[in-house]
């Protein structure tokens, strides 16, 4: 089915009180992104001509997240509506095809589910509502059906009768409409009703009064969740998460304990890639096959290329580069740095504003020294180099292919290709002089009763 005759309008003015935030509510996160980006997304694959966000007043925040799509402003909360008439404008010309509109604050609704409506909408009604059956209805607006299953009215909660509200088919607010009858439809809605608000679900009566067929398509309550508060923010966030790790596990990926697993909205991950417990995937990561993701590794703004083994416990922060068969072990951060293939920084290291060549090993509790306190400097370390352990590399340095570095250096100036660089101090050893000192330490100690006696073990 083309779908290129369809506009979508995304009501987002409501401020969310009950979010208790100075965030508008649809900048709100799922997965790292806004939840109104969501909604975008959802419609991303529609093939949509025009998307139109209706925003609140002081709201250009969503303005920013939503452009280049356009926004209406809706200076007074007067109804929903009055909120898809504020599009009016945004959609002069558009008066053929479909109009979508939906909630900025319903961010789990599924592309299938909206191109189902649309089928609907072209096939047999010049209106078609979204409905769904919440374990309990309390608050949604009813779905009242005809003697054929076609859609008659819908009623608010608080404007229905004891037997409407005995209904369970709810209103969860999305529709597509015959675009070249809705302003028309729209226009006629009063606001006589126990709220004095412009309902948007009037359209239906109306439309029914003028001849039209009405018609509901159903989806499953998961999808439909609106969030309103913080509780709600987060059953939203763990519906997604449970889809996405499903998603993985379905194109060929291991998660080892999928509950503990945490994507982002953009995580890349291909076949053949295991992820053990507790993982935290932040935005913008890409994992390709055969890598290996160990327990408690917390990756953001990272690529990690073919077979290679990150963690467990380690942290990729953006920028971070990790090339086929290369190792990053416990506790090691890695920072816009590229590590080529078969590089192994296995303990207790951070490797910023780095660059290590193809088969060098970095030594446990390697430090690169790349901030003086006003600026970041680069360190550059050539192919199959061996950094001992302990090794402070003060940037901007450059380590030559092949070069060893002594354990325990402090480098601040650039060592050649092939060269053993030693920067430490000499040891220096002064035989039997361990018990003379101890015997000095125990004299000059001060004296608590219980150690006397233990002071005075001196070997000998
Ligand atoms: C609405 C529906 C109800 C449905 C429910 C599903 C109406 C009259 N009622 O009720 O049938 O079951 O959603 O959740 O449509 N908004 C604006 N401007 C306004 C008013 C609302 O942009 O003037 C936006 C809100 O930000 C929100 C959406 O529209 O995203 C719905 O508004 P809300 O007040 O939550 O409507 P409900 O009373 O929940
Ligand atoms: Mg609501």
């Amino acid at each position: 089915m083309s779908t290129a005759e369809t506009a979508a309008v995304i009501l987002a003015a409501g401020m969310g009180t009950r979010m208790k935030s100075a965030l508008p509510k649809v900048l709100h996160r799922i997965a790292g992104r806004p939840m109104v980006g969501h909604v975008l997304d959802s419609l991303r694959s529609l093939n949509v001509e025009r998307t139109v966000v209706v925003v609140g007043p002081d709201m250009d925040k969503v303005s920013d997240v939503v452009a280049p799509n356009p926004t209406a402003v809706q200076w007074d909360r007067l109804g929903t509506a009055d909120a898809v008439g504020r599009a009016k404008c945004a959609l002069a010309g558009f008066d053929v095809g479909t109009a979508l509109i939906l909630y900025g604050d319903t961010p789990l609704i599924r592309p299938e589910t909206l191109k189902r409506m649309l089928a609907a909408r072209k096939e047999k009604a010049s209106v078609v509502v979204l409905g769904f059956r919440p374990p309990d209805p309390t608050g949604y607006g009813r779905l009242i059906l005809d003697e054929s299953g076609g859609l008659d009215a819908i009623v608010e909660d608080r404007d229905a009768t004891p037997e409407q509200r005995a209904i369970d088919l709810c209103n969860s607010g999305v529709m597509a409409m015959d675009a070249s009858r809705m302003f028309e439809f729209l226009d006629q809605i009063g606001n006589e009703n126990a709220k004095g608000e412009f309902y948007l679900t009037d359209v239906v009566a109306i439309a029914r009064k003028h001849g039209q067929t009405c018609a509901v398509i159903e989806a499953p309550t998961e999808e439909l969740m609106g969030v309103d508060s913080r509780a709600g923010l987060a059953r939203a966030e763990a519906v997604w998460q449970r889809r996405r790790r499903a998603e993985a596990m379905e194109a060929g990926v291991t998660l080892l304990d999928p509950d503990s697993v945490w994507f982002s909205h953009d995580t890349v991950l291909a076949r053949d890639v295991t992820v053990g417990p507790n993982v935290v995937f932040g935005p913008g990561v890409t994992v390709e096959s055969g890598a290996e993701i160990k327990a408690f590794s917390h990756l953001e703004g990272a690529s990690v290329e073919q077979d290679a083994i990150i963690g467990p416990f380690a942290r990729l922060r953006p920028g971070a580069e990790i090339g086929r068969k290369a190792h990053v072990g416990n506790f090691v951060e890695v920072k816009n740095a590229r590590l080529a293939a078969g590089v192994k920084a296995n303990h207790l290291s951070y490797i910023g504003d780095a660059e290590i060549g193809e088969g060098t090993n970095v030594g446990a509790g390697t430090i690169t020294c790349n901030y003086d306190g006003y600026a970041k400097h680069r360190t550059v370390i050539g192919k199959s180099v061996f950094i001992g352990s302990n090794t402070a590399l003060v940037a901007p340095v450059t380590v030559g292919d092949g070069a060893i570095i002594a354990a325990g250096s402090t480098v601040v100036r650039d060592v050649d290709g092939d060269a053993l660089a030693i920067a430490r101090g000499e040891q220096v050893d002064k035989p039997g002089r361990a018990n003379a000192l101890r015997e000095k330490l125990s004299e000059a100690a001060p004296k608590r009763p219980q150690e006397k006696s233990k002071r005075r073990k001196v070997r000998s």
